[in-house]
């Protein structure tokens, strides 16, 4: 039976771009009741390698990131729920992993590539972060996870540990197993554009919706969004391409929202043609997409304000996530230890 994990750094609340490219997804499978074991990691220690001087930071937003966990449906009595640096076998993994790497496989990584230039470290890449699919690779073959739920951005990393698990089996024993991506069914949902139509919805960005927004925020937000430039007045025609309006649309909407909200259509592919026609303004789709977040938004809105009221269960929570999270880790260590024949005092003895 299939073993799924999945973490998220916790470097600020989460928004729209995680509900649909992965919480969504986490909570069906929570539910299908068809997973042996589900783990959602908030990555505190992955966090770090690049916000080391901002502690406080990553310290804060561990109980934000629990929150909007919960609050989107996870439920800590169907999925372990833990925090990354309360696992120290993570780190004794990613040792042993260390040499399993070359440094030109990790440059090579996009992922990694793509951060550096985004945090302009150019030459100055501090080793733990440059070595961070390393940790990840220890993070998923720690709990023998075969299904990794992730954003396509993941992907450099879940080849990365594919490799590291064929070298670690090859050479020593095959006690690790090959995890698998998996990523949303609805391809728009794998990298929603940020409000502003930048590629990626993000923090950095400042161009989120993020799920602890109140119905104002979401109200605002979605009539500032960046639509198409060329559809100066009503009549022009449109382009639905690359117009994020468009985009959430693709992700979010169901027939019913047409009947409830907009029955002028009977479904999405009415609306865009419209629009492409001409006669359709962005006011009026905007309002349309604002009626879907307000739907989608509230219940978790409202749960998650419901749960903050008692963070000493969330901490509870998480402690006892990462207690049953650290018995697992460290049966997995052992039998790496024994595979590698420096179990010394255990089944590796030294005479
Ligand atoms: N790198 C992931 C992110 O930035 C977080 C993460 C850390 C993760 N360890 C993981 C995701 C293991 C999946 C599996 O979102």
């Amino acid at each position: 039976m299939d073993i799924v994990l999945t973490g998220d750094r916790p470097t600020g609340k989460l928004h729209l771009g995680h509900y649909l490219g992965s919480l969504k997804r986490r909570v069906e499978m929570q539910n299908s009741g068809k997973y042996k074991d589900i783990y959602v990691m908030i990555a505190d220690a992955q966090a770090l390698t690049d916000n080391f001087d901002d502690i406080n930071k990553v310290r804060n937003n561990i109980s934000e990131v629990a929150l909007d966990y919960m609050a989107c449906g996870l439920d800590p009595n169907k999925v372990t729920i833990y925090i990354q640096s309360q696992i120290p076998e993570l780190c004794e993994l990613s040792f042993y992993y260390m040499n399993l790497v070359t440094v030109s496989r990790l440059q090579r990584n996009p992922t990694v590539k793509n951060e550096i230039q985004m945090r302009g470290f150019n030459t100055s890449i501090p080793v733990g972060f440059f070595t961070y699919p390393i940790s990840q690779a220890a993070d998923i073959t720690a709990f023998k996870a075969n299904l990794i739920p992730v954003g396509e951005d993941q992907l450099p990393m879940i080849e990365q540990a594919r490799e590291i698990v064929r070298s670690f089996n090859t050479i020593y024993k095959e006690v690790l197993v090959e995890p698998k991506a998996i990523l949303p069914d609805n391809s728009t949902c794998c990298r929603l554009p940020g409000l502003d139509g930048a590629a990626k919805m993000s923090k950095s960005l400042g161009n989120c919706i993020y799920l602890s927004d109140s119905s104002n925020d979401i109200k605002k937000k979605v009539q500032s969004m960046f639509t198409d430039p060329t559809h100066l007045r009503v009549e022009d025609p449109g382009h639905v391409e690359n117009n994020p309006v468009f985009i959430y649309l693709d992700a979010l909407c169901k027939d019913e929202y047409f009947a409830e909200f907009l029955p002028e259509y009977a479904n999405l592919q009415e609306m865009k043609d419209h629009y492409t026609r001409g006669g359709l303004g962005d006011g009026k789709c905007k309002k349309f997409l604002n009626e879907i977040l307000q739907n989608e938004l509230k219940p978790i809105r409202e749960r998650r304000e419901e749960l903050a009221k008692d963070l000493g269960y969330i901490f509870d929570t998480l402690e006892k996530g990462s207690i049953k999270a650290r018995e697992v880790a460290s049966k997995t260590m052992q039998e790496v230890k024994t595979a590698m024949g420096i179990n010394y005092f255990g089944e590796n003895k030294l005479n």
